[in-house]
């Protein structure tokens, strides 16, 4: 006796069709299993023979062969379980599956299915290869309805399949999610950051052209008020974004089963603490780190200098290539990571250097220290770095509600928008990414305002670097005010969101 079954498996975002072959023969009862499974595959063996014998399925009564094809690709993860039973309930005869169907699960020991991560990739897969019926855990079916190319049925228990392919009962088909429209943002509102325009307009360019920022200022300034607020000011996540976010998500096991798409662009904030392995992924099945958890969204690093300089570094890479390639014994695989890296930290480790209100306790020499721990390098990527100073007590105490979230958000929308014409065709999708040679194409100057960077550049003695990064912001500038050329004051912005690298770090 002999049968096949349809199913898949995951590594890191790359899914991949696998066939479960089940064969019996003659001889002591016995159950073996073939095709490079990995030990938490191996350990699957002994729940289904639980299963079927807590169910009283009489299916491992002779000597029972399982293979798992390809046999050249490590099979990883418990969602084998379901496959394997189902090969097993079809020699049996229990059940008589169709070619399009495909099964992936776990199963516990009372026969009930578990939900199984990386559901999204496994399902778009499954689509893209001929699978018309996906079977899989009842919480895993809303995850795969989102892909309209498949029916999905989400199944409790093994008894349920096999009343429905002998009776045609017991499953329908989980109906087509369709809740991306439906609004669900709690984002915190920029109505409620008192003052601080100055640092509301550096977000705000830095939101429309996607610059990364750097905010330098005391405990309680507001620095982490203002970042949290970023995503609210983003464009609108659109269906492909979160289609992306949400499949590393899933992969990481972080998604509502209820409701599973990422509706909004992610905020992630990481503290100093975390591990490389934590920023940027790993693991001996490498799993996505926070800069792909916040994929198409914010990644908040706070409290920079006390970061780990080597885990910084690391960030590097990543964050210039809008991915992460990690390579581990038991394959390669690459999670991206398009984010805007918004970073927070005091100036002193006393944290008031420079505060009007309260006195540094630090030397001369310990602020040079606290603020060296940030390597020049890293700084290069952040376009735009300000000093945020405490609110003003009368600012803060009379509660007028600020400008909203969404009155900046139109802005900035209409600046991407001019972006998204402006680099059509190209793989550019923001004024931050236009490369070096593109810059005096994009970047055009009225003559004034090329004179004044040109005085900026002698008199400050600024880096070729700085010069790039200063016409990226001032673009960007341009664009919020719907202006072609350059303008004088658009440079003078975009030079005085550098003005930190001068102030606490003698360059620019
Ligand atoms: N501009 C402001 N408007 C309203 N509340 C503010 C403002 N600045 C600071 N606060 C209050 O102070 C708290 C501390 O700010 P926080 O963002 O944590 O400061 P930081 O991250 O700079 O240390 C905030 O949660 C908020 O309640
Ligand atoms: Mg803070
Ligand atoms: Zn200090």
């Amino acid at each position: 006796m002999f049968s096949k079954i349809n199913s898949i498996g995951l590594f890191g975002l790359n899914a991949f069709s696998v066939t479960v072959e089940a064969t019996i023969g003659a001889g002591q009862p016995s159950f073996e299993m073939v095709g490079l499974p990995d030990a938490a595959v191996q350990e699957s063996k002994a729940r289904i023979r639980a299963v079927m014998e807590h169910l009283c399925l009489k299916v491992l009564s002779g000597h029972v062969t399982v293979n798992l094809a390809p046999a050249s690709v490590r099979k990883i993860g418990s969602m084998f379980d379901l496959p394997i039973s189902a090969a097993l309930l079809e020699m049996g005869g229990y059940i008589s599956t169709s070619d399009g169907d495909a099964f992936i699960g776990e199963i516990s020991l009372d026969g009930k299915l578990s939900p199984v991560n990386g559901v999204l990739s496994m399902a778009i897969h499954a689509a893209n290869n001929g699978v018309k019926r996906l079977f899989l855990p009842a919480a895993n079916a809303r995850e795969a309805s989102v892909v309209k190319e498949i029916e999905v049925y989400g199944v409790d228990n093994l008894m349920q399949l096999v009343d429905f392919y002998i009776y045609g009962r017991g499953l329908s088909p989980e109906p087509h999610y369709n809740g991306f429209d439906v609004a669900k943002t709690h984002y915190a509102d920029f109505a409620e950051v008192m003052g601080q325009f100055a640092a509301k307009r550096a977000v705000e360019v830095a939101a429309a052209g996607s610059h990364n920022v750097l905010m330098l200022g005391p405990p309680g300034a507001g620095k982490s008020m203002i970042a949290k607020r970023i995503p609210s000011i983003l464009p609108k996540i659109t269906f492909e974004e979160s289609i992306e976010t949400t499949q590393i998500h899933s992969v990481a096991g972080i998604i509502d089963p209820r409701d599973p798409l990422v509706k909004e662009r992610p905020f992630r904030a990481v503290s100093h603490t975390a591990s490389s392995v934590g920023l940027i992924g790993g693991g001996t099945i490498p799993h996505p780190g926070e800069i792909s958890l916040a994929h198409n969204g914010v990644l908040f690093l706070d409290e920079l200098p006390e970061f780990d300089r080597k885990s910084l570094e690391t960030l590097r890479q990543p964050m210039e290539d809008g991915s992460v390639t990690i390579s581990r014994a038991s394959g390669t695989v690459t999670y991206p990571c398009s984010v805007m890296v918004i970073a927070a930290m005091n100036p002193c480790p006393c944290g008031n250097y420079g505060n009007p209100l309260k006195k540094c306790t630090c030397t001369q020499n310990q602020v040079k220290a606290y603020l060296r721990k940030i390597s020049g390098p890293v700084l290069d990527r952040i376009d735009i770095q300000i000093e945020v100073k405490p609110v003003k007590f009368e600012e803060l105490s009379n509660r007028k509600p600020q400008e909203s979230s969404a009155a900046i958000a139109e802005r900035v929308q209409k600046a991407r928008d001019i972006q998204a014409r402006r680099y059509r065709g190209t793989n550019i999708r923001a004024n931050s990414m236009i490369t070096s040679d593109m810059i005096s194409e994009v970047c055009q100057m009225t003559p004034d305002a090329e004179d004044m960077l040109k005085r900026a550049f002698n008199t400050l003695g600024m880096s070729a670097r700085a010069y790039d990064r200063i016409l990226k912001v001032a673009r960007t500038c341009a664009d919020l005010d719907g202006s072609e050329p350059i303008l004088k004051n658009h440079i003078s912005q975009a030079i005085s969101f550098r003005s930190l690298d001068r102030k606490y770090w003698d360059r620019i």
